[in-house]
């Protein structure tokens, strides 16, 4: 293998800059040259291609967000965009790819192995959601601002004795919420794996918690479960103490990398590099007990699944 492309796609996530840097620098130390696509698959439709040498990467490895841009490119579905993206990269002698993203952009990278160019997966996502690993490029540093935000929260809400609902990212995935609540000591927590929603429950658990003696309180919860300023009037109605909803938002995904997140999305960077020397494609790269891993795309993709950590669940409500 002589020429290798490289691109981030979905959601940004912190730690995708030291990603690209380390493809970018190992693949010119194995004697490849490196190409990145601008704005991910998009880009590599449209032929947003360039080459990279060890410089574009310079000061690159504490910054969030990512150099390369990302979007998200629904059109990548259709079968024509990608023969056509694929066509861009058989033009410029680009044998392989490796794409850095979440869920989404995995499938995009399977459904290219699929039809015969070889991909790789390096799991660059906040939410923590990617099956065959442990952790994602981008947690830690969401997870932290999380934490931090929870921290100040408590602050205020114990000043007025209030209740503080706090909404979190992760799509489906509960991660965040739940190592947020630990770290934070939040007294409550609503992630979908748990159990199916149920409001009544939480109101009950929060009267419980007023009962024994609570004046104030931390819900986390995890987007799309439910709509917390609905909720946040309930609880109100129904406890008499005042309620604020928290919506985090997009300030989860940006800020500088944790040294975790740069050190995972270096190794794992480096990793997928070493994979394509190998000569082996198709592949998507985890960390498994602090261990590099490999699997194939397809299958992770289709038969794979997240466990949900019921160990780290039970922690944090014997803590509440
Ligand atoms: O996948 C990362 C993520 O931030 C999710 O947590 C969230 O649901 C989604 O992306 C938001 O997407 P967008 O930035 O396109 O609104």
């Amino acid at each position: 293998i002589k020429r290798i492309g490289v691109l981030t796609s979905g959601g940004d996530a912190p730690g995708m800059n030291a990603a690209v840097r380390a493809v970018v620098r190992s693949g010119l130390q194995a004697g490849l040259e490196v190409y990145g696509v601008n704005n991910g698959f998009a880009g590599l439709h449209s032929g947003d291609i360039h080459k990279l040498d060890r410089y574009s990467v310079s000061d690159t490895i504490n910054k969030g967000g990512t150099f390369l841009g990302s979007a998200r490119f629904p059109d990548f579905k259709k079968v024509e965009v990608r023969e056509q993206a694929i066509e861009q990269m058989r033009e410029r002698g680009i044998e392989a790819l490796i794409v850095v993203g979440g869920d989404g952009s995995y499938m995009g990278a399977k459904k290219l192995t699929e039809m015969g160019y070889p991909c790789i997966g390096v799991p660059g996502t906040i939410d923590n959601d990617i099956a065959g690993t442990n952790f994602t490029i981008g947690f830690d540093t969401a997870l932290n601002v999380v934490m931090e935000a929870i921290d100040r929260l408590r602050d205020t809400c114990s000043s007025h004795n209030r209740i503080s609902i706090v909404e979190v990212m992760g799509r489906h995935c509960g991660d965040l919420a739940l190592w947020a609540s630990i770290a934070g000591g939040a007294e409550f927590l609503v992630i979908p794996e748990a159990d199916a929603w149920d409001e009544a429950k939480l109101l009950q658990q929060i009267q419980d918690g007023i009962a024994k003696g609570k004046k104030h309180a931390i819900v986390v919860i995890t987007e799309h479960v439910t709509d917390v300023n609905a909720l946040a009037k309930n609880i109100e109605g129904e406890t008499g103490l005042e309620t604020r909803a928290t919506v985090l938002g997009h300030i989860q995904r940006g800020g500088s990398p944790t040294c975790r997140d740069r050190v995972l999305a270096s190794r794992m960077g480096d990793y997928a590099v070493q994979l394509l020397v190998e000569g082996q494609g198709g592949r998507c790269v985890g960390i498994l007990a602090n261990k590099l891993v490999h699997h194939d795309i397809i299958e992770a993709l289709e038969e794979m699944v997240r466990p949900f950590d019921k160990e780290l669940y039970d922690l944090s409500q014997r803590l509440f």
